[in-house]
């Protein structure tokens, strides 16, 4: 019988990668507070239909990507991005009548069939955040601004931000004609997608990587010269509040994204190509206007993000250099195992992190193990410290030593634990996280 795996492109997060989990989503959870966010959580299903109507029936995501199936007489997704979800919440509960700005995060995962590879997986969490009620330019720039933040404060520094505006539905409307009769005498050069979606959505051509599209597009019209003046006023404003908060940006005129709701705002941050390669989109986001009155609400303006959290654990690989456990308590001999309890407990009740190894193996064996723990410090009790009232402390990564007073120790663990923790490049949950 072949053993049972898991769904291609569908991760387990064993117990030692969890932690690293925790203190990314504790970072966003303290990073979205300080914005003024309140947490949503939607349902994993939603019907078909939302999706449909939404992203757009000619994308990559609702052409190919979705898990859809028919339960009972209902037609069902597992949601593939959750921006669609909350503007459906936001519409279903009339939260328009009850405050005139919403600001939600989330935090979950999204399911899409795409073919895996480093970065890319069918079933991926997303770290998002949707604002209801604001026409912007101001809160597109704070969105921007924020993920910047939320980057620095994991340690992720080489940064890319790419803004652009594609206007109004009327502006995209004017642009596909002039689009569309630009490359429809090189229809046969292109490559089989393009060539489909130039009748259903030949904004994506512009998206291609491949290099017979790429030729047609250059000399293409520019989406920017079909701007409104009240488009590119806005667009204006974002580029200057953008400015004015130190926030590096490139206007990157061919950015389009894949999903079709969106309205003048695109924004996108990529990592470092070197580390991330294919999956160096950390975040993708932008305006979306038309949304909730397309799902029957008011006419509510909308912006927001959705950052792929793998994605962004694999940018601080490197950065993560914080002690995962703060001591190791290492008793040698059963009559020092009550001791070492004891000390562990004192040492946690000061807030420190502490492995008490009560196995009882030898000296060397613990100290590999508080080594491959990355505790900052080691503290080891034989029968001749409990006798001398001392326990023998080791800084772990200046290789130093000194016998400490029993009474005296939890302060001088203290110490060299906030030393450490000083030293580290990246925060971690429970240090206050971003800043
Ligand atoms: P998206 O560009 O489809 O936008 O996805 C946003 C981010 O999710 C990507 O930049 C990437 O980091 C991550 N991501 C997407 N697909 C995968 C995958 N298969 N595996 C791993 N990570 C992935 C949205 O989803 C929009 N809802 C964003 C938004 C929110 N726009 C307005 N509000």
């Amino acid at each position: 019988m072949n053993p049972l795996r898991a769904v291609k492109g569908m991760n387990d997060i064993l117990p030692e990668e969890v932690a690293r989990w925790q203190r990314l989503e504790a970072t966003y959870r303290e990073t979205v507070r300080r914005y003024g966010f309140r947490e949503i959580r939607t349902p994993y299903l939603e019907p078909t239909s939302l999706f449909v109507r939404t992203i757009g029936e000619a994308t990559d995501v609702v052409e190919k990507e979705m898990y859809s199936f028919t339960h009972r007489d209902e037609q069902l997704t597992l949601r593939p991005e959750a921006t669609a979800s909350a503007a459906r919440a936001y519409v279903e509960h009339q939260v328009h009548g009850k405050e005139p700005i919403s600001k939600w995060w989330y935090l979950g995962p999204m399911f899409r069939a795409e073919r895996p590879q480093r970065g890319r997986y069918r079933q991926f969490y997303q770290a998002g955040a949707e604002i209801f009620g604001d026409p912007g330019p101001g809160c597109d720039a704070e969105l921007v601004d924020l993920l910047v933040t939320f980057f620095h404060a994991l340690g992720i520094r080489d940064l890319d931000v790419l803004v652009n505006s594609i206007g109004g539905p009327e502006t995209r409307a004017a642009y596909r004609t002039a689009l569309v009769a630009h490359l429809t005498p090189q229809k046969d050069g292109l490559s089989a997608d393009s060539q489909r979606r130039l009748e259903t959505n030949p904004l994506r051509i512009l998206d291609s990587k491949d290099p017979r599209d790429r030729e047609a597009i250059e000399g293409a019209p520019s989406l920017s010269d079909f701007l409104t003046d009240a488009d590119r006023e806005h667009f204006a404003s974002l580029q200057r509040y953008l400015t004015a908060l130190g926030t590096p940006f490139r206007i990157e005129p061919r950015l389009v994204r894949g999903l079709d709701y969106y309205t003048r705002t695109l924004f996108e941050i990529q990592g470092a190509k070197e580390k991330l390669g294919a999956g160096s989109t950390l975040v993708g986001g932008g305006r979306y206007d038309g949304m909730i009155a397309e799902l029957g609400g008011p006419n509510v303006p909308a912006v927001g993000f959705a950052s792929g959290v793998e994605r962004l654990l694999i940018a601080t690989e490197a950065a993560e250099e914080a002690p995962a456990l703060d001591a190791y308590v290492a008793p040698l001999g059963a009559a020092a195992i009550e001791h070492a309890l004891v000390l562990g407990r004192d040492l946690r009740a000061a807030g420190i992190a502490v492995e008490v190894d009560a196995r009882g193996g030898s000296l060397k064996s613990q100290l590999r193990r508080a080594s491959a723990l990355r505790c900052a410090v080691a503290l080891v009790l034989g029968d001749a410290e409990i006798a001398g009232g001392v326990v023998q402390a080791k800084a772990l990564a200046e290789h130093a030593q000194e016998n400490v007073a029993r009474d005296g120790v939890v302060a001088w663990v203290r110490a060299r634990v906030d030393g450490a923790k000083a030293g580290a490049s990246a925060p971690r949950a429970g240090d206050g996280g971003a800043t």
